[in-house]
């Protein structure tokens, strides 16, 4: 690793080149065009994670459909976990800005008189999702990236990766990071500094993310002295491929896709999901929520009604009565993927899936405007927790929620820079020791080791046998014990590689220990909470507690390295906890009820 130690000075810095980050940086810009803001990212930002959205994006714009039924769908869907000032603000600016989408040039799908397209989503009371074919992230991403480029004062540190953040005088100044492609180490200065690094599915051993989504920004925010908030709430998508764990949109079920069980039958019928229609039902049946809808899986593998695979066990999802026109038009990646990866043709044939971990609920706590506890540090996208998505996100929630607090966190960050000046000289000698403590542990280090691979093989493993779809008290204490033996055997991981140019082992040793420290929170959390809401599941305590806990989760990590849980009340405003009801509407509680 080179010795030269270069300072940069900007007055904001983005961690993450996702849609989280390019949406603030622009913000940024709007807000105050004299800030100089540096966006660094460990991949090229057209690579980010947001890319490989493939559904849509949720936004009220029809006639018929109200702010209020979005909040709703979305709190109910959250299992009442949502702080509902933050879905108000949500629901309310999605439109908006999913529209400011458009006019930057994004190609949404259109109606044949010219009108917005919009297509139904999971959990979902109206049709109310915004998209672009099946590619609505790949678009997004880059119309947002072609908008970014429009301004001089953001500049870029592609293929950089950050290792700490430097905090003095109890707020946070700058970041210490690699350059991959020099291996140099460097200090970013900044006055605010904005997470948007996105999640950290890489924890589980089968997930749709991306191997970049590794907990980074969870972790570097969890160091620093911030609190990560409702981690235990890990989302699975029912409808992953076996073995390569590649997303099958929602949107083929809401364009008519069936899920069938090992006999042909659609066993969503059984689990109060509402009962089969010639046409999809909303909130019902394949279109509900996927919370339940992954349970329902577990439940029909346990009756021995999931056909066994090389990968695990599976259903099928049909595709074959919507046609080669409808597949080809509304669902061109969903044939891709499977051709691809499958070797399937999804217009005359079954899709294997099973239930893959896509999403985390939780993440650094932040308020209404992205800004943490933490002074200076902001968060937004799936690394932050608003929160809006409670214990159970809906499709197509995540990719307006990146709009809408990534423009908030652009505005609030750009306000607090504005504010406040350069950094001490404490932050240097921070940065200092930071790069000798690279060196020292893990450049430097020598003899024989643990292995990258084995510790995490053997964390994801623990995760998903402890903390999966289901989890009770004694497999979270297991869990909680071997991943304290694996960060002890952390310590003692010694790279094969030395060199100092796109140095990936290197770099895969940090990206471990960011995930150890997630996967410490979200099993520590999920021990805590004695209850069953949304997507955390204890066979221990099946029910719902709200007396004891509507209310998230705060772990904070102590100074020896242990974790503690806190609670702060959920915010609700005019939304009181009620029951979660799904199938026909007609049928349900929340038709009669007139919602
Ligand atoms: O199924 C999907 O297209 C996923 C969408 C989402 O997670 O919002």
């Amino acid at each position: 690793m080179s010795d030269r130690f270069e300072t940069h000075q900007h007055d904001v810095l983005i961690v993450g080149g996702g849609g989280a980050g390019l949406r603030a940086a622009i913000a940024v810009c709007e807000a105050n065009p004299k800030l100089s803001v540096a966006v660094i990212s460990k991949v090229y930002p057209m690579r980010s994670h947001t890319v490989s959205a493939e559904g849509g994006a949720a936004g009220v714009i029809k006639p018929g459909d109200s702010l209020d039924e979005h909040a709703y769908d979305t709190i109910s869907g959250g299992d009442w976990l949502c702080d509902q000032d933050a879905v108000e603000a949500f629901v309310k600016e999605a439109p908006e800005e999913l529209l400011r989408l458009e006019h930057w040039g994004c190609p949404w799908s259109r109606e044949p008189d010219g009108h917005i397209a919009v297509r139904a989503f999971g959990g979902m009371k109206k049709m109310r999702t915004w998209f672009a074919a099946d590619k609505t992230g790949f678009h997004m991403l880059h119309t947002l990236f072609q908008t970014s480029l429009k301004y001089d004062t953001v500049i870029r540190y592609d293929e950089w990766f950050v290792t700490k953040l430097l905090v003095d005088d109890g707020r946070v100044q700058g970041a210490v990071a690699i350059e991959l492609m020099s291996g140099k180490i460097q200090a970013i200065t900044a006055n605010a500094i904005i997470l948007c690094t996105g999640g950290c599915g890489r924890v589980f051993p089968f997930t749709t993310n991306a191997n970049i989504k590794n907990g980074d920004g969870m972790a570097l925010a969890y160091r620093a002295g911030a609190p990560l908030k409702d981690m235990e709430f890990v989302q699975y998508h029912p409808t992953g491929l076996p073995f390569t764990g590649i997303l099958i949109t929602e949107a083929a079920r809401s364009e008519g896709g069936y899920m069938l069980n090992k006999d042909g039958y659609r066993y969503l019928q059984d689990y109060n999901l509402g009962k089969p229609q010639p046409k999809p039902v909303l909130r019902s049946m394949e279109l509900g929520p996927r919370d339940r809808l992954s349970q329902a899986f577990v439940m029909e593998m346990e009756k021995g009604r999931t056909i066994k695979g090389p990968y695990g066990d599976v259903v099928h999802l049909d595709l074959r009565h919507l046609g080669e026109k409808l597949i080809s038009t509304k669902l061109p990646f969903v044939r891709e993927l499977c051709l691809k990866y499958q070797n399937i043709d999804p217009i005359k044939e079954l899709i294997p899936v099973r239930p893959v971990v896509h999403y985390m609920m939780g993440g650094v706590h932040t308020d209404i405007n992205g800004a943490t506890p933490l002074p200076g540090l902001y968060a937004a996208g799936e690394v932050a927790c608003v929160s809006i998505n409670g214990a159970n996100r809906l499709g197509s929630n995540s990719l307006p929620e990146l709009l809408v607090f990534g423009a908030r966190v652009g505005r609030a960050a750009a306000e607090f820079a504005s504010k406040h000046t350069t950094p001490s000289a404490a932050i240097l000698a921070q940065a200092m020791d930071e790069s000798r403590r690279l060196r020292k542990q893990l450049l430097e280090k020598t003899g024989g080791g643990e292995r990258i691979a084995t510790i995490r093989d053997e964390m994801q493993k623990a995760i998903e046998n402890g903390a999966g779809i289901y989890r009770t008290g004694t497999s979270l204490v297991e869990t909680v014990t071997k991943l304290r033996e694996l960060q002890q055997r952390y310590r003692n991981t010694v790279l094969d590689d030395r060199g100092l140019t796109f140095n990936t082992e290197l770099i895969a040793a940090m990206e471990l220990g960011f995930m150890l420290d997630a996967a410490e929170a979200i099993v520590q959390c999920a021990l805590h909470r004695t209850e069953s809401r949304g997507a955390h599941q204890r066979t221990d305590f099946p029910k719902r507690d709200d007396e004891k806990f509507l209310a998230h989760s705060l772990v904070y990590r102590n100074a020896d390295g242990s974790s503690r849980v806190e609670y702060l009340p959920v915010k609700i405003t005019r939304w009181p906890p009620g029951e979660r009801v799904y199938g026909e509407p007609s049928q349900t509680k929340d038709a009669q009820a007139g919602r």
